[in-house]
C-alpha cells in the first residue's frame, strides 16, 4: 500500500460538518480541492470535533451533517480513489496531539485571532460575552488536524488564514523545542472571492436563508432566486437598470456564459429586460449547473452502504498517518514508555 502517493505532496482541508454545503463552499473551496486532488495526495477532513465547540448543545445536529458534507464532496467530484475523506472525531491522535500543542500557544494569541472574533460575535447568544476553553481553542486542535497530516498545502477561504499561521508557528516552535518532526503547512486561498447571498449580504448562511444549496431541488432554486434582490431603482420592466446593484446579475456573472451575460446588461440597462425574465435565466442556468453534482450525489444518497464503505477505509487510511506522527511526537517528547 505505500505507493506513488508517498511522493506526492500532500493536502489537508476540509469542513465543519454543520450543514449542508451550499455554492459559496463550491467555488470558495471544493472546486480548487477537486482540481487538486491528482497533484497532490489529498486528506479531507470532516471536522466534527471543531464543529461542536461552538453546536455543543447541538450534537444530533453535527451528526446528522456528517454524511450530508460527505455526499457534497463526492457530488462535486472529490474521488475516493484520489482522496482520503475520513471523520475527526474517529481520530483521537489529532486530541492527543491538540493536549501537546496547548503548550505551545499563549491565551492572548488565541485572543487575537480575527476570525475567532468575528465568528463570537455570530454567537453572542450562545457564549453570552463567556467564550469556552474549547471554542478558544479550536484553532490549535486545527493546527493538529493539519500537522498530523505533515500537509504542505491548505486549501482554505480566506477567514482561515489566521489559523494556518497559527498552524505554521505551533509547528514551528515544536520542531525548534523538541526536534524535527512535523511539516510547516502553506496556506492556498481559492482564486474566487467570497460568494455573497442572494439578498446581498456578504455571508452566506442558513439562518439568513440567502443561500443556495448543492442539494437544492430545481423548484427551491426558483424561489430562492425569484426572492433575490434587485435593483431598487428598477421598478417596471421598462425602467433602465443598473446591473452593478442587482444580486440576480452578480449570480449571472458565475453562471452565465459571456455572450448572453453582454445581451442581459444591455438589455438590462436600456429597459429592454424585466427582472422576472432575468431571474428565470438565471434559475435555468443554475439548476444546469448543478445538475451533474445533483445526479453523482442522487447516486451516493442511494447507495448509503458506499459512503458508510468510503468513510471507513479513509479513516482507516488516516488512522496509519496520524498515528505515525504522534509516535514521533511523543518520541520527542520523552513520552515513549
Ligand atoms: N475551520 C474550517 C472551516 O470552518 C474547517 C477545518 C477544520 C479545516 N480543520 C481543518 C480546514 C483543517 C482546513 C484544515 O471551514
Amino acid at each position: 500500500m505505500l505507493n506513488s502517493s508517498m511522493s506526492k505532496p500532500r493536502i489537508l482541508t476540509g469542513d465543519r460538518p454543520t450543514g449542508p454545503l451550499h455554492i459559496g463552499h463550491y467555488f470558495g473551496a471544493l472546486k480548487d480541492r477537486v482540481a487538486l486532488q491528482d497533484k497532490y495526495d489529498t486528506f479531507v477532513i470532516i471536522a466534527d470535533v471543531q464543529a461542536l465547540t461552538d453546536n455543543f448543545l447541538t450534537p444530533q445536529k453535527v451528526r446528522d451533517n456528517v454524511k450530508e458534507v460527505v455526499m457534497d464532496n463526492l457530488a462535486s467530484g472529490i474521488d475516493p480513489q484520489k482522496s482520503t475523506i475520513f471523520i475527526q472525531s474517529m481520530i483521537p491522535e489529532i486530541a492527543e496531539l491538540t493536549v501537546y500543542y496547548s503548550n505551545l500557544v499563549t491565551v492572548s494569541r488565541l485572543e487575537r485571532n480575527p476570525t475567532t472574533k468575528e465568528e463570537l460575535k455570530q454567537k453572542e447568544k450562545l457564549f453570552k460575552n463567556n467564550i469556552t476553553y474549547g471554542f478558544l481553542g479550536y484553532p490549535v486542535s486545527q493546527a493538529a488536524d493539519i500537522t498530523a497530516f505533515k500537509a504542505d498545502l491548505v486549501p482554505v477561504g480566506e477567514d482561515q488564514l489566521p489559523h494556518i499561521e497559527l498552524a505554521r508557528e505551533i509547528a514551528r516552535k515544536f520542531n525548534d523545542i523538541y526536534g524535527q518532526v512535523l511539516v510547516e503547512p502553506k496556506a492556498k486561498v481559492s482564486n474566487f472571492p467570497r460568494v455573497k447571498g442572494l439578498d446581498g449580504n456578504s455571508k452566506m448562511g442558513k439562518s439568513l436563508n440567502n443561500a443556495i444549496y448543492l442539494s437544492d431541488s430545481p423548484d427551491t432554486i426558483r424561489q430562492k432566486v425569484k426572492m433575490a434582490f434587485t435593483d431598487p431603482q428598477k421598478i417596471r420592466l421598462t425602467d433602465p437598470g443598473h446591473p452593478a446593484d442587482c444580486m440576480v446579475y452578480y449570480y449571472h456573472q458565475m453562471f452565465t456564459n459571456p455572450s448572453d451575460l453582454k445581451v442581459i446588461e444591455s438589455e438590462c440597462q436600456s429597459g429592454a429586460r424585466g427582472c422576472v425574465a432575468c431571474k428565470n435565466q438565471l434559475a435555468d442556468n443554475i439548476i444546469d449547473f448543478l445538475s451533474p453534482i445533483q445526479q453523482k450525489r442522487q447516486y451516493y444518497q442511494s447507495h448509503p452502504e458506499i459512503v458508510d464503505q468510503i468513510i471507513k477505509e479513509g479513516t482507516a487510511k488516516a488512522k496509519l498517518v496520524a498515528a505515525d506522527t504522534l509516535r514521533q511526537v511523543k518520541e520527542k517528547m520523552f513520552l515513549n514508555y
